[in-house]
């Protein structure tokens, strides 16, 4: 199914499709990094539960009219998709404050934040991913001032969606990064969607189920993730 290997990142490594130009290969690793890279470690079992949950993800949400680049699962670590062109952009939606804005802009974790909070980042390692405004993203990104503003709209409709979905599952969709390519003319949803990319806080017990359990060094990655791969099984 995989040809060459074009690029390997933190967290996949990406393949030309055999014999099928324009269709790529993404191959989930069992690898996790936390701080630009600065904390690493691997857990087996991982890429597989990304792989697994980011398929459910971008079907439900192709379900509800939002395109992507996936084209469906292969086995338990790799996914066809639609080869974009990518837009070096990390598009963050925040519903409730965590992470970088609590240390940024001094908000309490946990605190509120209605209408959701849309925030840019320009997705540069040797620069650490810096917070860049709207102007900075035209200049940096290759984009016109009307696919930003499709690129916000289109991460507000996600997080409507996602919102839905988690909250019927019993958890908080705190935050989440997304990524963008373009395919011709269109913009489409692209990267993952997993606890690798997303704030995930059990409703009941305020529990951790993402990433931050590595960041935080507060829990063990794989039982979260287990955990929030059987409550999309009941229904997705
Ligand atoms: P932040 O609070 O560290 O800015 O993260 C916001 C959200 O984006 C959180 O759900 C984690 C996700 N994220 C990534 O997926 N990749 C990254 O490189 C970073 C910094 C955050
Ligand atoms: N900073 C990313 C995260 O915490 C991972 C990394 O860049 O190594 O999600």
């Amino acid at each position: 199914m995989k040809a060459d290997l074009l690029y390997e990142g933190k967290a996949k490594k990406v393949y030309q499709a055999a014999k099928q130009l324009g269709k790529l290969v993404l191959s989930y690793k069992d690898d996790a990094t936390a701080f630009n890279g600065e904390k690493r470690a691997s857990f087996a079992g991982k890429g597989h539960l990304n792989n697994e949950i980011s398929s459910r993800i971008f079907e439900y949400l192709r379900e509800r009219g939002i395109d992507s680049h996936f084209i469906e699962q292969l086995n338990e670590t790799e996914q066809l998709v639609n080869k974009t062109e990518i837009i070096p952009l990390e598009v963050v939606v925040r519903n409730v404050a965590a992470g970088s804005i609590t240390r940024r802009l001094g908000i309490e974790e946990k605190t509120n934040l209605y209408p959701p909070i849309v925030e840019l980042y320009y997705k540069k390692d040797e620069l650490g991913d810096p917070l860049i405004n709207d102007e900075h993203a035209i200049l940096l990104c290759n984009i016109t001032p009307v696919e930003l503003q499709e690129i916000k709209t289109k991460a507000l409709q996600i997080n409507n969606h996602l919102s839905e979905l988690f909250t019927g599952l019993g958890v908080i969709l705190a935050d989440f990064k997304l990524e963008f390519g373009k395919i011709k003319d269109d913009i489409v949803l692209s990267d993952e969607i997993s606890p690798d990319t997303c704030r995930l806080w059990d409703k009941e017990t305020m529990n951790k189920l993402d990433k931050d359990v590595f960041r935080q060094g507060t829990g063990n990655i794989i039982e979260v993730y287990e955990e929030i791969l059987h409550r999309l099984e009941a229904i997705v």
